[in-house]
């Protein structure tokens, strides 16, 4: 009886794919030539053909399951910009823009709030500085926001009056997990006790709190996985596309009945951005 099972017991059968509808770009223009975040060396060699083939599959991987795919085109100098996860945060067809902390990253705010404009978005400019769906993620109808290193929290107070949501804020402490996509993974986006996965090592005392009491259910990563961005991954509520390394995280997924989906992007990994940070969700 499936309704007496707990969330976290459901089978592959009653996992229910809803084909998401998400932004992508394109990373002709990606190397590493500032360091922003610790996986960043600016000095080691990247291949950006090799990064454009990596991307592809992960493209392709989203076509297959049914996603309605669109595409910002890149623009040179803004290396990053293959990240679309930083670009906004869209909910309701408003778009709340971003606003990078660091100034090589600056650019891109405005590039992405162009694009929502002209594809039919109520666009809201951003006073405070956020990084969009790097440190927004929606979960139920709750919006979980990180802080630490790069969304100031006067932004989450800002995503509260632009969506009328409930913004919880939780604070980010190990830089190798900058963006709270890098964090937690949404899972199933019901918002249930166990729609998400995350690494509790990657949070202040105070929001680790607040995940056990929310998701008291979540899958827990270990270190291993979460240093491949295993959590930057990108669910539909059935399909998990991931880190092709994360393998105890792919090994958790299934017991849960979720259908892990492995991709490379190890070239991507050099700018600090996996499966997540180059998807930005779009919900009308
Ligand atoms: N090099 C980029 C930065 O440091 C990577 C962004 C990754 N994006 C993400 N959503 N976590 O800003």
């Amino acid at each position: 009886m499936p309704s007496t099972l707990l969330d976290s017991e459901r089978t592959t059968e009653e996992r229910v794919a809803t084909p998401r509808t998400v932004l992508m770009c394109r990373p002709e223009h990606f190397t590493v030539s500032y360091r922003i975040n610790p996986w960043m060396q600016p000095q080691l060699p990247t291949d950006t053909a090799l990064a454009v083939r990596q991307w592809q599959t992960l493209h392709d991987t989203y076509v297959g399951l049914g996603f309605d795919v669109h595409l910002i085109d890149p623009v040179d100098g803004l290396p990053d910009m293959v990240y679309a996860a930083n670009g906004g945060f869209v909910l309701d067809n408003v778009a709340y823009g971003a606003r990078f902390w660091h100034p090589e990253r600056q650019p891109e705010g405005p590039a992405y709030m162009d694009w929502f404009r002209a594809n039919g978005f109520d666009v809201r400019e951003p006073r405070e500085v956020n990084e969009g769906e790097g440190d927004f993620l929606l979960v139920g109808d709750v919006i979980l926001a990180g802080t630490g290193f790069r969304s100031a929290s006067d932004s989450h107070a800002e995503a509260g009056e632009v969506f009328g949501r409930e913004v919880v804020t939780l604070r980010l402490v190990d830089p190798r997990f900058y963006h709270l996509d890098t964090a937690v993974a949404v899972l199933d986006s019901d918002g249930g006790p166990a729609s998400v996965a995350y690494l509790p090592a990657a949070f202040d005392e105070a929001s680790r709190r607040i995940l056990e009491t929310r998701f008291p259910d979540a899958v827990l990563v270990s270190d291993t996985d979460a240093t491949v961005l295993g959590l930057n991954s990108f669910s539909d509520g059935r399909n998990v596309v991931i880190a092709s390394r994360a393998t105890g995280f792919e090994k958790s997924l299934r017991e849960r009945g979720y259908t892990p989906i492995g991709v490379d992007l190890s070239e991507l990994l050099l700018g600090g951005g996996g499966v997540k940070c180059c998807t930005l969700e779009l919900r009308r």
